[in-house]
């Protein structure tokens, strides 16, 4: 059983959407052992309490300063002994030590097809925004692994999505959360859950059935 842990910093609908598909099965082999959150008034956390999963907020705010919070985050995560760390929405800087330390165990959701709006500044609506000022007619979502990089690590899975003449980045946001995010996450999840995703020379291949 792949224990996991999921980092959230707001609504968490990806979390929402990996809680169902461990309840209705497209997710097998796998359990959430605790969600994390930088912050307390994440909806995310009370998502995760409904289902009884521990839920807890380790807060930048509470430390002295960035190096304290680090330490803390990586003790804290450790004592979980979680084999996959899941990054659903997760807006805080990932500490190089724990990207060492869980080297292909750490995924994240991005919602553009990589290489394309992504990176430093590229989060949330903001990449939505971009998407519809570069006036590209296709966008999407990709899970992949983290590396040192912003956004740059082996990618697992993407799916396009359309863009429409008449969205809004609200708009544009929720059909590339619908049609892509809740698809390819938790798919990722059950593909390393059941052994499928390998890494060789910085790429994913994955295993069929
Ligand atoms: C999602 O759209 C996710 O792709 C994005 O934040 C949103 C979180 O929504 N992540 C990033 O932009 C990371 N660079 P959620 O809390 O409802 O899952």
């Amino acid at each position: 059983m792949l224990k996991i842990a999921v980092c959230v910093s707001g609504g968490g609908t990806n979390l929402q959407a990996i809680m169902d598909a461990i309840d209705n099965g497209t997710i097998t082999n796998a359990e959430i052992s605790v969600v994390i959150s930088n912050n307390r008034n994440a909806y995310a956390l009370e998502r995760a309490k409904n289902k009884n999963i521990p839920a807890i907020c380790i807060s930048p705010k509470d430390y002295v300063d960035r190096v304290a919070f680090n330490e803390d985050f990586l003790k804290q995560l450790d004592s979980y002994q979680v084999d996959l760390v899941v990054l659903a929405g997760f807006l805080v800087v990932i500490p190089q030590e724990m990207i060492a330390k869980y080297r292909n165990r750490i995924i994240n959701i991005h919602p553009s097809l990589i290489p394309s709006f992504c990176g430093t500044g590229y989060y949330g609506l903001k990449v939505h925004e971009g998407v519809l000022s570069r006036g590209v007619k296709v966008t999407g979502a990709t899970c992949h692994f983290v590396d040192e990089g912003t956004d740059t690590g082996p990618i697992i899975l993407q799916k396009a999505v359309e863009v429409k003449d008449t969205d809004t980045p609200e708009v544009l946001q929720r059909r590339v959360m619908e049609q892509a995010e809740w698809i390819i996450m938790p798919k990722a999840i059950d593909l390393i859950a059941n052994g499928r995703v390998k890494v060789v020379d910085n790429k994913v291949i994955i295993q069929e059935d």
